[in-house]
């Protein structure tokens, strides 16, 4: 696996190349949930880059960003592990400078649920991905579900920027009792994993409800909302794809999303139906 740190070196290196390229952007901390994108990329392409940077733009003041995990070392093992073929590991510097141009998120869909309480938080994904997009120029790009409004702001940048790559989406990846795999879930004690389960079992909820022909989506949220008590709700949603609000699960056109903290951590998942 070769490890490059500078940009204009992964842009040569791409350049050069006339192989598809899948890539996979991280923040690090890697796990199965990653490893899932980067077989993806594997299978669907010949030669696959993973990124790992910690992007500051995207934190807002007083959020994690310096307690953000860091497990570099094991990180490149993983990635070893998983053959990729390019581990691109810049430098702050090497991705942002001063004086900086910047990709603003949608007024509407970059506001609400997770842009509600985090403003400018998606300018910062969508900037720091545009750039990375930009140097690696990929075939395809691999995001998560589990993190569905990043990936739908992702795809809608890169289609209204008329940008030349496939935006993947993939499947979130679960613990055996339910947990969706995050960097963030490091953070929890033995008792907040417990708690955090409540999360999953909403949506499992909402689902069983689904299947019972309960498709009014107050409803379905008033139980979401029941069963995740006494956690800290920041939102329970059941959005068309587009994120738009429905009245109705509608089958093949609904994500249901709920994010709620456990202790001081911040936990996010959904479904889609
Ligand atoms: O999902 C993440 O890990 C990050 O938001 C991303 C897409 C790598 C951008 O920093």
């Amino acid at each position: 696996m070769k490890i490059i740190t500078e940009a204009l070196e992964l842009q040569e290196f791409t350049k050069n190349s006339n192989k598809t390229i899948g890539f996979v952007p991280t923040m690090g901390a890697l796990h199965e949930g990653h490893i899932s994108l980067i077989k993806r990329a594997k299978k669907e392409n010949e030669i696959v880059i993973v990124s790992i940077f910690v992007n500051p733009t995207q934190f807002l003041k007083g959020e994690d960003l310096d307690k953000y995990p860091r497990k570099d070392e094991a990180d490149k093992k993983i990635c070893e592990l998983a053959q990729v073929d390019v581990l691109f590991f810049p430098h702050a510097k090497e991705i942002y400078t001063d004086d900086e141009a910047s990709v603003l998120a949608p007024k509407v869909r970059g506001y609400i649920l997770e842009g509600a309480t985090r403003p400018s938080h998606f300018n910062g994904v969508l900037t720091v991905v545009m750039k990375l997009l930009n140097i690696v120029t990929p075939t395809n790009a691999y995001f998560g579900k589990k993190d569905a409004q990043q990936l739908n702001l992702i795809s809608l940048m890169a289609k209204q920027f008329f940008m030349r790559v496939n935006i993947v989406a993939v499947d979130t990846v679960r613990e055996s009792d339910g947990l969706a795999l995050s960097s963030r879930n490091v953070y929890l004690t033995h008792e907040q994993r417990k708690e955090a389960l409540k999360i999953s079992a909403s949506l499992y909820l909402a689902g069983k409800m689904v299947s019972k022909n309960i498709l009014d989506t107050k409803e379905i949220i008033k139980g979401m909302r029941e069963m995740l008590e006494p956690l800290e709700i920041s939102y329970v949603e059941i959005l068309s794809r587009d994120f738009e609000k429905l009245w109705h699960v509608e089958l093949g056109n609904t994500i249901i999303l709920v994010e709620a903290k456990v202790g001081s951590t911040r936990l996010l998942d959904n479904i889609w139906l």
